[in-house]
């Protein structure tokens, strides 16, 4: 079975290439590599044995993407992950995310129409929730307006795919992550943020080996149980795993609705605190940071009601934090290593 992963060589979409592959799909990614490596692709053969095909343009170039359904008229379902990601570049550049993730998610939908491929997944964000009204947060939670522009597109391809499956033959899975942490137990694959990581635990792990100074935690004066912004922290292979169950739901006609949507979280809350804890505590390395004022747009606390994935997907995540703070840091330490010979 032909699957494609757009964005297959990120950070969540070459953890899902790694578990379709062990699941014995034949995987066609395309990346424009904006944000990752050739390398990954190496990676993702060396734990395998399998080399995904590999495909590197940008898919806002529609003709390019005609051309890559007209050579592999045998893929029969899609994983969409390449879009841009950054909260603050997005803010300082809104049209090159509205350019760069609508028009791919455009051009993806007319191409896979325009060759029968009806079978989509598409990554999604709890960043749609806001600030919720009650947690944790189900999905049927009001949608909030988008403090960014990147959370904004989130929600536009969702109300695009929706529209779209209602007058085509498509069918779509919207999966809302929470915060994907960790890497795969191989170290071979993981976070590659570019320069001044923006999520917390890049932050964390780069400030325990030397590379940042210190963490700075942005707020301590929240109404939760140590003051710091709560989040629903989930391991990305366990995250790469829902993906595998979404796409088999849909190859499998197993799904109720055309267009269904998911919570994938692990349902628990932890403080930025507790993760710097956690991380000491798993690692043994002390964690240089200091507490600051708020970051302009975080919401104070939010984790997931995953009840919905459980009982309708059959997927649940399995990996605790101290596993995802553990995997994080022998992937940094891999990293570094590498980085190391290189220099
Ligand atoms: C952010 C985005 C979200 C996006 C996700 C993944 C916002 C409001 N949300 O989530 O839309 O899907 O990234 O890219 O930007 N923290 C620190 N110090 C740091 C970094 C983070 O204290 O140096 C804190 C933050 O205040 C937050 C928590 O750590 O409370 C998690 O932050 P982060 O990893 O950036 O994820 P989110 O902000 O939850």
């Amino acid at each position: 079975m032909k699957v494609l992963v757009t964005g297959g060589t990120g950070y969540i979409g070459s953890h899902t290439v790694v578990e379709l592959q062990e699941k014995g799909y034949d995987v066609y990614i395309i990346d424009d590599l904006s944000n990752s490596t050739i390398e990954i692709v190496d990676a993702i053969e060396e734990i395998t044995g399998v080399r995904p095909h590999f495909s590197q343009f940008d898919l806002c170039d529609k003709a390019k993407l005609a051309e890559f359904f007209k050579q592999n008229p045998d893929i029969k379902a899609c994983i969409h992950f390449a879009a841009k990601k950054a909260v603050g570049e997005s803010v300082e550049k809104p049209l090159l995310y509205y350019h760069n993730n609508l028009v791919s998610f455009v051009n993806l939908l007319e191409c896979m129409g325009d060759n029968n491929v009806n079978s989509f997944v598409f990554s999604s964000s709890c960043t749609v929730y806001g600030e919720p009204e009650y947690l944790p947060v189900d999905e049927n939670a009001a949608i909030k307006p988008a403090v960014s522009p990147y959370g904004n597109t989130k929600q536009i391809c969702e109300e695009i795919l929706e529209d779209t499956i209602k007058s085509t033959d498509l069918q779509g899975i919207a999966l809302r992550y929470f915060n994907p942490i960790g890497a795969h137990e191989s170290a071979k694959i993981g976070e590659l943020p570019i320069g001044v990581p923006n999520n917390l635990v890049p932050f964390v792990t780069q400030t325990a080996i030397g590379k940042r100074e210190k963490l700075r935690v942005f707020g301590d004066d929240y109404d939760t149980k140590d003051g710091s912004c709560i989040r629903d922290y989930i391991h990305v292979v366990d995250l790469a795993k829902a993906h595998i169950v979404a796409i088999e739901r849909l190859l499998e006609g197993k799904n109720v609705t055309p267009y269904e949507v998911f919570n994938i979280g692990t349902g628990k809350g932890f403080s930025v605190l507790e993760v710097v804890r956690t991380f000491e505590k798993v690692t043994g390395e002390k964690l240089n940071y200091e507490i600051v004022g708020r970051r302009e747009g975080d919401v104070e606390k939010v984790w997931a009601d995953t009840s919905y994935a459980n009982e309708v997907l059959g997927w649940s995540a399995k990996m605790d934090l101290e596993q995802m703070l553990k995997s994080a840091w022998a992937w940094e330490l891999a990293l570094s290593k590498k980085e190391g010979i290189k220099a």
